[in-house]
């Protein structure tokens, strides 16, 4: 298949592009979009067809379901059996934008989008393309990541391209995404709310509308051996090419133990990277070295790590080590990221 390669003005897309891609979706096709968050690999939600070549594309295992975006909060009634109240306190707080709720679905979502559950993830993006997509292709696009599976998210749509070319009909390029980082997911269809991923709207936001909210403990433990409730979680997933380290500790002798990793897997003729901040940025010696932007920003670091990482894989870089970014609101979140694609090596040379 050739894959069509499309720019085009987030503020005011080509209504006639809009609607040749819309198109494609409609009569089963494949279309890379851009959201807030991270590029999206969209087909129709309520055909069982689109979701399987979804699947194939991605290369992703079938038993882990795609999230269903919408463009207007009148349509999560249609696909869902009841509407629950604190769904719609939550869509008035945060939608559009980068939070994905779980509910429980009714008849009209096919089995193949939703991995087989009874339940289904719903999002409405806050991104101009992906809403005009959305709604000329009849209102439901199932959209995971638009990476192939285990690769890292995609933060611009050459990496749609370089993951998903002959793969799909068309990449819509809305230049870099603003968040980085994919959707917080929360499950409703428990007694009480529970974050099931980490993301850009934090546990406090989500309390500040609903009062207490609970997290997947897979998410705390990763090691616990409890499944996390997101079939997605437990895929290894946004990993880079190279091995990655996390270094955590005070700041010196993260510097200080990182140079000496780096160091010894130079000497050893491997090619090297550290991902740092502006203010660590000229003490590192390796081949590679990149900033996720000034330390404590933590929405330009959410921006910045997936680029970073395939960045690295461009590079042939072989051995990478990251400084840590756990404060501040999305520490979280990013952290989340980080360790699986570390596949959870962390050292903490202080200690
Ligand atoms: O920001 C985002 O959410 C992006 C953009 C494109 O919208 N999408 C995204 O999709 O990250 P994906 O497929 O890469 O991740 C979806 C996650 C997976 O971990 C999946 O297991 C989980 O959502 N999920 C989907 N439906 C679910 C359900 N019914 N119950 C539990 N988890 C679900
Ligand atoms: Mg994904």
């Amino acid at each position: 298949m050739k894959t069509e390669y499309i720019v085009l003005n987030t503020e005011a897309p080509d209504e006639e592009v809009i609607r040749r891609a819309g198109r494609i979706i409609r009569e089963g096709g494949l279309v890379a979009f851009p959201t807030e968050t991270v590029y999206g690999l969209g087909g129709d939600a309520l055909n069982p067809e689109s979701s399987r070549k979804i699947y194939a594309a991605k290369g992703r295992p079938s038993d882990n379901p795609l999230i269903v975006h919408v463009c207007r909060w009148k349509d999560v009634a249609p696909i869902v059996r009841s509407v629950p109240g604190e769904a719609e306190e939550l869509a008035r707080a945060f939608w559009p934008g980068p939070l994905t709720m779980i509910l429980k679905k009714n008849d009209s979502v096919p089995p193949e989008t939703t991995g087989g559950l009874d339940t289904v993830a719903i999002r409405f993006p806050d991104n101009r393309i992906a809403q005009a997509l959305i709604d000329a292709s009849g209102g439901y696009i199932a959209a995971p990541s638009a990476n192939r599976s285990g690769r890292p998210s995609p933060t611009l749509a050459r990496y749609c391209l370089e993951d998903l070319d002959g793969r799909v009909e068309m990449i819509l390029d809305g230049g870099q995404v603003g968040i980085g980082i994919e959707s917080t997911i929360v499950d409703l269809t428990e007694k009480r709310p529970v974050i099931l991923r980490p993301g850009y709207i934090t546990r406090e936001m989500l309390e500040a509308v609903l009062g207490e909210v609970e997290v997947d403990s897979a998410l705390i433990d990763p090691d616990s051996g409890v499944a996390p409730k997101a079939p997605g979680m437990k895929y290894r997933h946004y990993a880079p090419r190279g091995e990655l380290v996390i270094f955590e500790g005070e700041r010196d002798i993260v510097v200080e133990g990182i140079n000496r990793a780096a160091a010894s897997q130079m000497a050893a003729g491997k090619k090297t990277g550290v991902i740092c901040t502006d203010e660590t940025k000229l003490l590192y010696e390796a081949d590679s070295v990149k900033s996720t932007g000034s330390r404590g920003d933590d929405e330009s670091a959410a921006r910045e790590l997936f680029r970073i990482l395939r960045e690295f894989d461009d590079e042939g870089v072989e051995r990478i080590y990251s400084e840590s970014f756990d404060e501040g609101p999305l520490g979280q979140a990013i952290m989340n990221r980080l360790m699986k694609a570390a596949g959870h090596k962390v050292i903490s040379p202080g200690n």
